[in-house]
């Protein structure tokens, strides 16, 4: 089904004053005909801040009020993951489009839910997979599509930090209110990324541990990051590793870490084999050019080439999409479904490394 909004003033609301909530306003206030109308948190001074800031009157203390209050076309939800399915389902029910905050939930059952209402409202639902959008990614990609590496058969996946478990006693800290450590917070990019440069294959089974060792004696948080929430114990991981088997008989290798005494100070890296050539991403603390490598072989000696590719558009360019979505019209094909492919496989890696066994994923 279809539904047209014309060339109408899109007016959104953003829920949440972190990193994730101020990118999203400033993102928002860049794409012509969308408006930022209103903002909701919870931290009374940052929110008369932004507001201020950001040219934005409409302010709440609770997202019921905001989305009580507000006639909105949508709203872009940036708040800790236990709340991403009850604020985007009650906004879903209202008829808004919904921008939500990587990861989409803390579980599959959460994003089923999420997609069903999204379904059920005929509605966009969006998960914020900005990594993706990375120049060097959307170069990369461009170079699998058009067959320049030939079949890929392996691929492995990491981000890696030495000191980044995020806010000391923060709400990612908590099993309960982030759903899990680096795996569902970095790992879930990486993942996104992995998936969408093999072009969506199945996940067949997964073979994951995790470790809880740095964090829970208090060493490798990131105490220049100021997140909300404080008070709580180190609950979750603080490493995880996983070994996937896809439908096309590739496999997958993914690493996610927010503390260890290691090289990597906050690196981000892809490798990619392939049958007729490879590429590596090493993206050295998160930077974003001259990253990319391929390797293959001219006239019969090995070659490496470094193809010149832009920062990327990260935020912005996920939120320009969102808002095409909107305008375009097509809804009921953006459901989040992604999301939810991507929120399975990682309940499987945790149930995996939770139960010391290999879990079979049964097929959507
Ligand atoms: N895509 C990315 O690159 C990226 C980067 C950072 C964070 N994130 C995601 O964004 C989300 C938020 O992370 P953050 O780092 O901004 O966290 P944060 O702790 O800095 O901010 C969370 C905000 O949620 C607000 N909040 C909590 N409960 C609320 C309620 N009931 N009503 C209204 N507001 C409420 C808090 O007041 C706070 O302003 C997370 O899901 C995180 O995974 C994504």
């Amino acid at each position: 089904m279809t539904a047209n909004i014309g060339s109408k003033t899109i007016r959104v609301g953003v829920i949440g004053l972190g990193y994730g909530g101020e990118t999203a306003i400033r993102c928002f206030q860049q794409v012509p005909g969308v408006e930022v109308v209103a903002l909701a948190g919870l931290e009374e001074v940052q929110l008369a801040a932004l507001g201020g800031m950001y040219s934005i009157s409409h302010l709440y203390r609770s997202y019921h009020d905001l989305l009580a209050h507000e006639n909105l076309d949508a709203i872009s939800i940036a708040v800790p993951n236990y709340l991403h399915a009850p604020v985007a389902i009650a906004a879903l029910e209202r008829g808004l489009h919904v921008l939500c905050e990587k990861p989409v939930a803390r579980t599959g059952l959460e994003a089923e839910q999420m997609v069903q209402a999204a379904t059920r409202a005929n509605r966009v639902l969006q998960v914020v997979f900005n990594h993706r959008e990375r120049g060097d990614v959307q170069v990369l990609k461009s170079y699998i599509d058009k067959g320049e590496l030939g079949t890929i058969y392996y691929t492995k996946l990491y981000w890696l930090r030495r000191r980044g478990i995020p806010g000391v006693g923060s709400w990612f800290s908590s099993k309960e209110k982030a759903g899990g450590g680096p795996l569902i917070d970095l790992g879930v990019h990486v993942l996104d990324i992995g998936l969408y440069l093999l072009g969506e294959p199945e996940v067949v089974s997964v073979s994951a541990s995790t470790y809880h060792e740095l964090g829970a004696r208090g060493v490798g948080f990131d105490t220049n990051e100021s997140k909300s929430g404080a008070g709580h114990d180190f609950e979750v991981e603080d490493l995880a590793t996983a070994f996937m088997r896809l439908s096309t008989g590739v496999t997958l290798l993914l690493e996610a870490c927010w503390a260890s005494h290691g090289r990597a100070a906050n690196d981000f890296g892809i490798v990619l084999y392939g049958t007729k050539g490879g590429a590596e991403i090493y993206a050295k603390d998160n930077r974003t050019t001259d990253a990319l490598r391929i390797y293959t072989d001219v006239a019969d000696v090995p070659a490496e080439i470094t193809p010149q590719s832009p920062p990327g558009g990260f935020h912005q360019a996920v939120i320009h999409t969102f808002i095409q979505r909107i305008r375009d019209g097509h809804w009921s094909l953006y459901n989040g479904s992604d999301g939810l492919r991507r929120a399975r496989i990682i309940d499987a890696c945790y149930a995996s490394a939770a139960e010391g066994r290999e879990v079979i994923l049964s097929p959507l």
